[in-house]
């Protein structure tokens, strides 16, 4: 991971102290915020990680032809998991440190309040699809492993190689050159593509997807790769509910990208749509999320200089009103979002420079 000059002069320390003072559980029961809320909305909006210009585009257009918004936030990603060129999601996403692919991914509905989700599936590029027949067909919200492989094939998906050239090479490369302890002889520098190099490092990508129509039903999903050359089984955040994603339909909708090991240990979405909730907007709260984060983020090597997270984190926030807010552990940093004004990137809000 690179060096990163962090300063806690950075840090954007204007807590919104009111945030932090408000005892979570006073609200859990709480009436949810949506007083002020005037419907329908001007237009269908979409929020995506910053891999997800398409994807937004394409799921608000469905949004607009009156398509379930789940429905429109599984055809979005679906776009960045069918991507080769994306190694981190879907079909070419980096694999395990064995060489093989493992996808995670989960589906939240606002309007039902059901959820669905797969992980560690093997030989299937639409996990988000899989997860949404999880919370349709079964009574279940998360399948694993080989359970969820044959409940894929059960259901008529297709089975394939989701292992690209491209993502072979770069998982080759890593094998070659991650440690000088074993037998693997690395490649004279000269025959090794500069985008193989770079992409080696140890990097988490995943595209999150959050969704509402004109009368304000929310939805959402996340689906990824997970962590690059990731231990064989591990699971990251994307398809744990209130992790990485989560959603309400009177309140709002909250995903994730990033180290999904903070987010496991943190519940993040879930806290995002609470935070939400009470009454912050979606930037407070993200940001307030990713303070949380910081604050029980302790190992040392975990830590930049200064006691600042070293690793990456963000935060797609998107509540009934239709006020949305990407947030990011550092920046700069963008995410995507489509709306009555098009397709577009925009600035994350981020909680440290560098
Ligand atoms: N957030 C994606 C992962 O950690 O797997």
């Amino acid at each position: 991971m690179n060096e990163l000059k962090l300063s806690r002069r950075r840090f954007i320390g204007t807590t919104t102290g009111a945030a932090l003072a408000l005892p979570l559980a006073r609200h859990l029961q709480a009436s949810p915020a949506t007083t002020s809320i005037s419907l329908p909305l001007d237009s269908p909006i979409a929020i995506a990680s910053g891999n997800g210009l398409e994807a937004v585009e394409l799921a608000v257009s469905q949004m607009l032809e009156g398509n379930d918004p789940l429905d429109a936030a599984i055809a979005g990603v679906g776009l960045v998991e069918d991507d080769p060129d994306d190694i981190s999601v879907g079909y070419g996403g980096l694999p395990n440190e064995d060489g093989e692919v493992e996808l995670d991914a989960a589906v939240m509905h606002g309007p039902s309040h059901k959820a669905g989700a797969v992980a560690s599936l093997r030989g299937y590029r639409h996990p988000a699809q899989i997860a949404k027949r999880v919370m349709v067909q079964t009574d279940h919200v998360l399948l694993v492993g080989e359970g969820a492989k044959r409940f894929a094939k059960a259901q008529g998906f297709q089975e394939e190689n989701l292992l690209t050239e491209k993502s072979r090479e770069i998982w080759l490369y890593w094998k070659q050159t991650h440690s000088k302890v074993d037998d693997w002889i690395p490649p004279p520098p000269e025959t090794v593509a500069d985008d193989v190099r770079s992409l080696v490092e140890r990097i988490t990508g995943t595209i999150h997807l959050g969704a509402i129509n004109r009368t304000g039903d929310l939805s959402c999903t996340t689906t990824t790769s997970g962590l690059f050359f990731k231990i064989p089984g591990r699971v990251g955040d994307s398809p744990i509910i209130g992790a990485g994603l989560y959603v309400d339909n009177e309140v709002g909708s909250c995903g994730s990208t990033g180290r999904g090991e903070a987010n496991l240990q943190n519940l993040c979405s879930f806290l995002g749509v609470e935070l939400m909730r009470q009454g912050l907007a979606p930037v407070d709260a993200g940001l307030e999320v990713l303070r949380r984060v910081v604050s029980h983020t302790k190992e040392p090597r975990l830590l930049a200089e200064e006691g600042v997270p070293n690793f990456g984190l963000k935060f797609y926030l998107l509540n009934k009103k239709g006020e949305y807010a990407g947030v990011s552990m550092r920046g700069p940093s963008t995410f995507a979002v489509a709306d009555s004004k098009g397709a577009r990137l925009e600035d994350c809000a981020c909680l440290f420079e560098g």
